[in-house]
């Protein structure tokens, strides 16, 4: 029988998890089983889901929102970087039967930047706009990477205050008004924006001298952000889907010990979807 996988969500539906696993089997040459799990949500519902799937021979699981945050308080031990970013996207059953709850967004957008954008963050000066979830999922490893300077900004500010005291000295807060031209290096879109078309409101001069101006979501065309983005002087734009692709190599790599080529299954997914 092949190893079984699944991804829990709500929606899920669209989710594209199914298809990178497999492309990844296929570079393995293994057989894999994985699905999608609608589970209502609520934590009761989704920790009996859980639990039945690794009952039931499950040997790993992706988890996607809205329960992100319940996959951390569900899982029995955490990696540093699950518990850094206060969120598990990852399960894996061990040997004596517990959860493992890891965390690849962040190392994810790393294998992204690295292998297929060929940026590297050392020595550079990063903005990240957005103080939730996502932009607190992907600091730990952006700031492994050496870059010279990490700021948040948030349309809250108190928010991104908040968050960026959790790196003392590491990364400082900025309010979106206060930022300037010629800043940052490497900006990343956190906000939740880009679902509904909406680009943060950032003075536009701050694109000025960006190399790369990266939104964290994806779509068939360049998102409202990236068009803003490269209209204002980003020298290149980029989005989620290549971070997509590498948070799932990251857990294939967990569950099965083999390493997925990233490249090639990021050029099939975005040829699908501008098909
Ligand atoms: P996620 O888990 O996707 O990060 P979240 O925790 O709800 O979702 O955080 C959404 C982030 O996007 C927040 O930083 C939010 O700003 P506020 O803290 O001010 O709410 C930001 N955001 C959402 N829509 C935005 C918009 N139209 N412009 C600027 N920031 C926006």
């Amino acid at each position: 029988m092949p190893a079984r996988y699944t991804v829990f969500g709500n929606p899920i539906a669209h989710s594209k998890s199914p298809q990178i696993h497999q492309r990844f089997a296929a570079q393995e040459h293994a057989s894999i089983e994985y699905t999608r799990s609608l589970v209502p949500n609520s934590f009761d519902d989704f920790q009996a889901a859980v639990k039945q799937f690794f009952r039931n021979g499950g040997q790993g699981a992706n988890v996607t929102l809205p329960f992100k945050q319940y996959a951390y308080e569900l899982a029995d031990q955490c990696t540093t970087r699950a518990d850094d970013a206060g969120a598990v996207n990852t399960l894996m059953r061990q040997p004596d039967g517990t959860l493992l709850g890891d965390n690849t967004d962040g190392i994810g957008l790393m294998r992204d930047l690295n292998e297929n954008l060929r940026i590297d963050l050392a020595g550079k000066r990063v903005l990240i706009l957005g103080a939730g979830g996502a932009a607190r999922g992907i600091l730990t490893p952006l700031l492994d990477a050496k870059p010279a300077e990490v700021v948040i900004a948030n349309r809250t500010f108190a928010k991104a205050q908040a968050l960026a005291r959790t790196f003392v000295f590491e990364v400082n807060a900025q309010p979106l008004s206060a930022l300037s031209g010629g800043d940052f290096d490497v900006i990343f879109n956190a906000t939740s924006g880009s679902v509904s078309g909406d680009v943060p409101d950032i003075p536009p001069q701050a694109f000025s001298g960006c190399l790369l101006a990266y939104d964290l979501f994806y779509a068939a065309q360049p998102t409202a952000f990236m068009q803003f983005a490269a209209r204002h002087g980003a020298a290149q734009t980029a989005d989620g889907l290549g971070m997509l692709v590498g948070q799932a190599a990251a857990a294939y790599q967990l569950w099965r010990g083999y390493t997925p080529d990233i490249a090639p299954v990021i050029a099939a997914l975005r040829a699908k979807l501008t098909a």
